[in-house]
């Protein structure tokens, strides 16, 4: 516990579970005040009855919803009066060969973890251009932003685009001293890659030099660091968290088990 964003009001998106969850908390922990911004009904409750109502709320999102998203960043100025932070986690993923992808599930996963990005920052830099003190938009891409996996052509497409567009962004909104920035985690132990069998697992440990699964924490603590002064000329940036995964093979995750 401590006081690094007293004062400071965030948004998280895909925060009612997984890596968004863990930063919500972290920034709570830290003394900010934030709305977790989620599709997840049940999740969000959770959330809900778990934090402090008077400096945590939580707001039903679709991420590929536009009037939903500008919803979002609203509901945090009613209710905390500003938005300082904006940490967009949502995301999805698939598993299919590109001869065997459905169009909807590439138009799926593509919404969700590109166009979902790019309304969230849209919105968020929207309203921290109109208060003119500056603000931090931390993206959540993935090491497949850069490390193709089979069958993973929407994710990693998807993923990389997420890299390319936090550039974009930070180059736009610089000049209002607004910092634009992403995380590309490993694989990580969330929900999301919880089902993941356990042989396929192992071999994912096995692709990470550090020899273990990354922590939604690891990754809740890369966030901190980019959306505070710490990271005050840190900007554009993709920092890659994920134990050494990038360096060693991939896991053939269609003709490899
Ligand atoms: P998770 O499944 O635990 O959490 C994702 C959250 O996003 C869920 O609460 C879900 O309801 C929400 N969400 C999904 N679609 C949404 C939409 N259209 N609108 C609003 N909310 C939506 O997953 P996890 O692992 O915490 O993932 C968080 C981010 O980290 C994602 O962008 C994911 O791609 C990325 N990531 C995860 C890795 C991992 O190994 N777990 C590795 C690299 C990146």
């Amino acid at each position: 516990m401590g006081n690094r964003f007293e004062g400071k009001v965030a948004v998280v998106t895909g925060g009612a579970s997984g890596i968004g969850r863990r930063t919500a908390e972290a920034l709570l922990e830290e003394g900010a005040r934030v709305v977790i911004g989620d599709r997840d009904d049940e999740a969000l409750a959770e959330c809900a009855r778990t934090w402090d109502p008077t400096r945590c709320a939580t707001a039903r999102v679709d991420v590929t919803a536009e009037d939903e998203v500008r919803a979002l960043v609203e509901a945090a100025v009613e209710r905390f009066g500003r938005l300082d932070i904006g940490v967009n986690a949502a995301g999805i993923g698939t598993l299919s060969p590109i001869r065997d992808h459905s169009l909807d599930s590439w138009r799926t996963v593509v919404d969700v973890c590109l166009t979902g990005v790019f309304l969230s920052i849209k919105h968020e830099v929207r309203q921290m251009v109109g208060q003119g003190d500056g603000g931090a938009v931390v993206n959540i891409a993935s090491i497949n932003a850069r490390q193709p996996g089979e069958g993973m052509s929407a994710y990693c497409s998807a993923k990389a685009g997420v890299e390319m567009l936090t550039k974009v962004a930070a180059l736009e909104v610089a000049q209002e001293g607004i910092r634009v920035n992403a995380i590309s985690p490993g694989f990580v132990d969330t929900p999301m890659t919880a089902p993941t069998r356990q042989a396929v697992r192992d071999r994912f440990i096995d692709s990470i030099p550090l020899g273990r699964a990354g922590s939604p924490g690891d990754i809740a603590r890369a966030v901190l660091f980019l959306a505070g002064d710490e990271a005050s000329w840190v900007n554009g940036e993709t920092l890659v968290v994920d134990g050494g995964e990038v360096y060693r093979e991939y896991p053939r995750l269609l003709t490899g088990f």
